[in-house]
């Protein structure tokens, strides 16, 4: 894998293997690379887990990080994505791992640059490096996807977190349904209530609402949005005994979720950050492995 944009790019086959190599970090494995390499994390979007997580997997790889900060970088006198990307490159970066806002970026670096390239999200687009996380967090806890009914609940159209994980798991094939407020449906299928998804989901993927991503600040209150679309302690209730929560965080506590389920016994939330690591680990290995 030379670069990771998409998780259209995947094939089941190098999504397992990924999830095999996470595994083994999981388990203490010894990095596989030939030398040094040297990477820098070019967020021009807010993060924590992606970001900590990623210089975590990158520490433990004993990789060189090297600082970038985009709120003090030459982007903010108008330097392009494109020069800002060959400029690392020409100073001997070997990787770079990127969010931006704007869906697609990585089109516009997909000639004249040679160093690879790590998508940590762009815009309303694709998260593949969550989405592999997410995947991981599934089969350690159902062993497969063949048949589990997986349902993405909430801001759909404007999720790039709900687009990575919708695509992987039907290509990897599980029963992905969907429930949504009308407005943020986009042209997917939708449930139009919890009813249909209570008795039979397997895993319950909630999204955060997308405030930053929406062109008019009309919309629900957040006693409105969850009396209607989220997860409360009385559906709680009613979810099967296997069946796990997730949530790709940050949560809005009482918006998604009821605030006390949380860190309830069915939610993962807190088991993806902590297998964040290890998939990134696993991704930045055969990066620069592929390169170098
Ligand atoms: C997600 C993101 O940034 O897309 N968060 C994350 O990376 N863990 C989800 C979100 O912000 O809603």
């Amino acid at each position: 894998m030379k670069n990771l944009l998409s998780m259209n790019d995947l094939h089941p086959e190098e999504i397992n293997r990924i999830l095999q190599r996470a595994e083994e970090f999981e388990h203490n494995a010894t990095p596989n690379l030939t030398r040094t390499f040297t990477v820098a994390n070019l967020f021009f979007e807010p993060s924590t887990r992606t970001k900590m997580s990623f210089e975590m997997a990158e520490r433990k790889l004993g990789l060189h990080v090297l600082p970038f900060e985009a709120s003090t970088s030459s982007t903010q006198k108008g330097e392009t994505l494109y020069d800002t990307v060959k400029t690392l490159e020409s100073i001997g970066v070997d990787a770079v791992i990127i969010r931006h806002e704007e869906d697609g970026y990585y089109h516009q670096l997909s000639s004249g640059i040679d160093l690879g390239i790590i998508n940590g999200g762009d815009g309303s687009g694709q998260h593949p490096t969550q989405s592999l996380l997410d995947l991981y967090t599934i089969k350690q806890e159902f062993g497969k996807f063949d048949s589990l009914e997986v349902a993405i609940v909430g801001d759909i159209a404007h999720s790039r977190v709900a687009k990575s994980n919708a695509q992987a798991l039907t290509k990897l094939g599980a029963n992905v349904t969907f429930l949504c407020p009308k407005e943020w449906q986009g042209d997917i299928q939708a449930e139009s209530s919890w009813d249909q998804i209570l008795p039979k989901a397997d895993v319950i993927m909630l999204l955060r609402v997308q405030h930053e991503r929406h062109e008019s600040a009309k919309g629900f209150s957040k006693n409105e949005y969850h009396e209607q679309y989220g997860l409360t302690i009385e559906r709680y209730k009613q979810l099967k005994p296997a069946a796990i929560i997730m949530h790709p965080a940050p949560v809005n506590r009482d918006v998604e979720i009821a605030s006390e389920l949380v860190e309830s016994e069915k939610s993962r939330i807190f088991k993806q950050m902590h297998n964040g690591v290890f998939i990134r680990m696993a991704i930045l290995e055969s990066v620069l492995k592929e390169r170098f």
